[in-house]
Order: structure tokens, then sequence, then C-alpha cells
């Protein structure tokens, strides 16, 4: 809800996770920074992919191509041509729409305005009324209801002319009939490239007109050739890889779910063409045991199959996660046969066909790919971290339960008072670990409140040096979820941690 998802913005801010990019010159929309802390928990997200996805399969490995790409390959993977919003701008408010989401949003306002309508009847009928008999009858809402639906499935393949025509005579009349702008005096609508352009060269003469890439994966397919022969790959095989990509995103709010800069993690798997149902079943299974290995909750995710297929995909599902406005996509898995491979050929006029020991014949792979948003993940991990407990002694903590293994700070440690050598025991211990674990020295407060900080970064364990650790080589390690603490031996506190956040 609205309430939970401004918690999470505000303390993704406040404890140094999240910031506004550009803030103090009033930010930028849709553009965020990383802060001290995000920076290691997005590392960590991504380390745990890497390690999922290249390091325990023997047949994927890892590239780091550019984020500029000779301008060809857009042309070819049908970017310049089909990667568009229709959008719609309002002469009087200045502002501008995406049509799409603007007749989503008459429509709500449609359905809402409906579902009143069938409140007060059957409120004034009675047991009398009858939901269907009353909507047949009034027709004219519903007669919208029609007209939106057909306009919603035509928005999502690429439009022609008389379309975005049919587009803005809908939003007028919708207009009229369910004020939403409070102004009728629209544009036409326009199809609008989400690619950012720039140039490379020094001189207008010879400069060259490029895109920043709007996804990884064309970095993939132009190396599939270079790959399989260095890397001597048989197939099936994959190649995988991380990196940023940029969209020119109209409606870009709810904070890092859509951002004009992101980034990426994805793996296209090259498969013999005929098997990509089983592929396709195979990384949904997988791709959904990795979610729920962070033990977020089972409840939390589901699979959306798509039922409008993208011009290159035969098969596509995403996962979807329970954020805390609704479940949306995290996560797309795409049976997208050779249409990649087959274009790069038909544009660069060079052959990327694979050559089939076993059946003695070439042909051009097809791909599976799983393709997941880094920081979509991040915020998924996040927004389901962040709770409010209430304790025993009728306080509230706020704790953010972070999968040890995704924490930026392993373990904090502090000695309990600001003397008798205690801050050197502490210390020492902070120089041991800092070798295996990201840790945090702290003598700052009373020692409770420093565990609440540490509870409020999402720090898994706290470790307190006292008067007895001095005699006995003692500490007191307590636990970030169930709040127990234990006394152990500093020489096993390496072993205690490393079991948590170790994968
Ligand atoms: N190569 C396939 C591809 O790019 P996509 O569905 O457009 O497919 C894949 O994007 C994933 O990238 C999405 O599931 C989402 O997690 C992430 N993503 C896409 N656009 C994004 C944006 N504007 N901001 C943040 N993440 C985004």
């Amino acid at each position: 809800n609205d309430d939970q998802f401004k918690k999470v913005i505000s303390h993704a801010k406040e404890y140094g996770y999240v910031f506004q990019s550009s803030e103090i010159y009033d930010g930028l929309s849709a553009v965020y920074d990383y802060a001290q802390n995000g920076a290691e928990l997005k590392k960590n997200i991504r380390d745990y992919w890497w390690k999922a996805m290249v390091q325990m399969h023997d047949n994927i490995v890892g590239i780091d191509a550019a984020i500029f790409m000779h301008p060809t390959t857009w042309k070819a993977s049908g970017h310049v041509d089909a990667f568009s919003d229709p959008l719609i701008d309002n002469k009087d408010s200045k502002k501008r729409y995406r049509a799409d989401v603007l007749v989503e949003d008459y429509c709500l306002k449609i359905e809402a305005k409906i579902d009143k309508e069938v409140a007060k009847a059957a409120k004034r009928f009675g047991e009398t009324f009858n939901k269907e008999e009353f909507l047949a009858t009034n027709g004219r809402v519903l007669g919208y209801q029609e007209k939106i639906d057909t306009i919603l499935k035509r928005l999502g393949k690429s439009l022609e002319a008389e379309d975005l025509a049919d587009v803005k005579a809908l939003i007028e009349e919708l207009e009229i009939a369910c004020p939403l702008s409070g102004s009728r005096n629209w544009t036409d609508v326009k199809q609008f490239n989400l690619m950012f352009g720039t140039k490379l060269g020094a001189t207008a003469e010879t400069a060259m007109d490029l895109y920043l890439r709007p996804e990884t994966a064309q970095g993939i397919f132009v190396n599939f050739l270079n790959v399989q022969k260095t890397g001597r790959m048989k197939i099936p095989f994959g190649i995988a890889q991380t990196g940023k990509a940029f969209r020119n995103e109209i409606v870009a709010r709810q904070f890092i779910f859509r951002m004009r800069e992101f980034e990426q993690m994805e793996m296209q798997f090259f498969i013999k063409p005929g098997t990509q149902k089983k592929w396709f079943e195979h990384w949904k299974e997988t791709r959904m045991k990795w979610h729920l290995s962070l033990g977020m909750g089972q409840d939390n995710y589901r699979f959306h199959d798509h039922e409008k297929l993208a011009h290159y995909a035969d098969a596509a599902t995403d996962i979807e996660f329970k954020f805390p406005f609704g479940f949306k996509e995290l996560e797309g898995i795409h049976s997208r046969t050779d249409f990649d491979l087959k274009q790069h050929e038909e544009f660069s006029g060079k052959k990327l066909q694979y050559f089939d020991h076993e059946d003695n014949a070439s042909y051009t792979p097809y791909v599976l790919e799983t393709s997941i948003g880094l920081d979509r993940m991040f915020l998924a991990v996040f927004s389901n971290a962040l709770v409010e407990e209430e304790l025993d002694n009728n306080t509230t903590r706020t704790v953010l339960k972070l999968p040890a293994v995704l924490a930026p700070v392993k373990a904090a440690i502090f000695p309990l008072v600001k003397k008798d050598g205690l801050p050197e025991v502490a210390k020492q211990i902070v120089e041991d670990l800092k070798w295996d674990f990201n840790v945090f020295y702290d003598e700052k407060d009373a020692v409770g409140k420093r565990y609440r900080r540490q509870d409020a970064n999402g720090t898994p364990f706290c470790i307190t040096v006292d008067h007895d650790t001095l005699t006995d080589n003692t500490v007191t390690i307590r636990h970030r979820d169930t709040m127990e603490q234990k006394r152990v031996a500093i020489s096993d506190l390496k072993d205690i941690i490393k079991k948590e956040v170790d994968v």
C-alpha cells in the first residue's frame, strides 16, 4: 500500500541506500544514485545472480559488452522501428501522457463509476437487484468499456497511423464522458522512441549517431560466435552479462521500479531449434528456485504467461513479485527463437551459425532468455525486508530483515563502553573479520541504541565486547531477527557468521 511504499522510500534515503540523483539541483526524474549501503546491497544481489548463473553452470560464461554498439545493431534488433510508446500531449496543461496509460486511467475511472452506480442501484432495489441485468440495460458506460478493451489490445502491438487517430478520438470521447485531465485540447498521438541518442566522434561532419543500449541482450547476440569459438562452447550453452541499460521512459514513477538508467542481469541460452519448449520450462523452474532460495516468501511470487507476444518471441512469461504497490513484473523469461541471430546475419552479412558435430549439420541456434532488472530486484528485496515489529515491552522496532547473504554489513562490532581497553579489543576483532566480511565499528551512544541502528540498517549480527571479554576472550553475539544473544568465543566468530552469510 501507499504508506508502506512511502516508508520504503524514506528508509532507503535515511539509511544510505538510495538517493535522488543530483538532489542539490532538485533531482532528475526517474534517475537515482545508490549510496554507501545501497551500492553494497546491489553488488551482493549481482554477485548472488552471477554465482548461480555463471559460476554454478559449466556451460554458461559471462561477458561484459560495451554500452555503445554499432547503430545498425538497433536496426537489426527492431528497436529503431518498434521500440516506442504512443504519446499524446494536452495542449492546455502542456502535460504529456503515454496514450495507453491514459486510456487505462480512464478505464479505471469508468470502472469506479460503474461500481458506484451498481452499489447505488443495489441499495435501491434490495433483494430484487440483478447486477448482470442492470449492467445490460445501462449500456452507455459499458459501451466505453468495450471500446477501451479493443483499443488497449491494439496498443500492445505496433500501431498504424489510423490506429493512432482512433486512440486520439477515443481519448477525446472519454474526456467528455468521464473528465480526467480537465481539458479537451489534445495533440495527435505520436510514436515516441524510447532509445536515448548520442553522438560518437569529434567533428560535426564525422560524428556518428549512436544509441545508448536499451537492453544488454544485443551485446550477447553480436558476440555469439566469438564466445562460442574461443570458449569452445557446445550447444546448449549460455552467455550471461550484467550492465546498464537506458530507456527514455515517459511514465517514470514508482521510485526505482521504472528508471531511465538502470541495470539488467541477462542470460541468453543457445539451443537446438525444436527444443525451446523444454528449455523454456527448465529456465522458468530454475529462475523461480533462485528467487525462492532467498527466503522472501513463496506467496510473494507468481508467473504471468503472456498472451500477446513480442515480435521475436514464441513463448514468454514474467516472474511477478508482490511489491508494495501490488504484483508487478520482476523478471522476464522469453523464448526468442532464432529471430535475433537471423536479423544480425541479414544486417551484417556474416553467418552466425553453429556446426553441430553430432548431427553433422549447421544451424542458427534458438535462444532462451532470462532477463531481470537489478534495480527492481533491489526494490523487491528492500521493500520485503522492511518491517515494524511490536515488541513485548509495548515498543516497536524498525528492522530491515535482508537475507544475510545480501546484507551490506554482515556484522557490527561494539565496545560496551568507550574505556578500559574495550575499544582496542573490539577494533582488533574488526581487523580480523574484515578479511572475510564487510564489518562496521561503532562506539557512539548506548548499546541498545546501537543495536536498533543496526536493525534498521539490516545488519544480521551485532558483536559486543564487555569487561568479561578481557578475561575469557568471549563476546556477546546478537542476532538481528530473533534478538537472541549468546556468549561465544572470539575465535568462533568467523565460523558463526560464515554459516549464515555464505551461499
Ligand atoms: N532483453 C529483454 C528485455 O530487455 P524487458 O522485459 O524489456 O526485456 C527485462 O526487460 C527486465 O528489465 C524487466 O523484467 C525489468 O526487471 C527490467 N526493466 C525493464 N525496464 C526497466 C526500467 N525502466 N527500470 C528498471 N528496470 C527495468
